[in-house]
């Protein structure tokens, strides 16, 4: 296990005050695990460098009744097989439809083609999401 360095830190007060409301709103116990967890966050979105291998979660959130676009967002991820690991498809409602797409991949590659979906005309919105352990492989 890793050691444990205590350090000081100095914040406005307002500053600190919206920092413990987020901490006491998601439910963390202290404010040192609230902030290791802005640091590991912080940490693997820097790490996705173009070549670095990576793994991540794409949300599309759109309207299945315009035109073409379920064609063209399967059409998409056929072409990018090789670092779709899966998709799941959920009708949100009579219009809407929300896909998640598991990816896995050079982040480089993964931040094309979740550029490319998210960016295709009627995804009302789209996320990557970028995850890893944080740690050096
Ligand atoms: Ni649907």
């Amino acid at each position: 296990m890793d050691t444990v360095t205590r350090f000081g830190v100095s914040l406005p007060d307002m500053l600190l005050a919206k920092f413990d409301g987020y901490i006491k709103r998601r439910g963390y116990t202290n404010r040192s695990e609230a902030l290791r967890d802005l640091i590991r966050d912080r940490l693997v979105d820097s790490s996705w460098d173009s070549n670095a291998a990576a793994c991540g979660v794409i949300s599309l959130f759109y309207d299945h009744h315009q035109r073409n676009l379920q064609n063209k967002l399967t059409d998409i991820q056929h072409d990018h097989g090789n670092i779709i690991i899966s998709t799941s498809h959920a009708h949100v409602d009579h219009r809407h439809c929300l896909e998640v797409i598991i990816v896995r991949g050079k982040a480089g590659d993964i931040q094309k083609l979740a550029d490319k979906l998210i960016a295709t005309k009627g995804v009302l919105h789209g996320k990557l999401m970028k995850t890893s352990s944080g740690r050096e492989v």
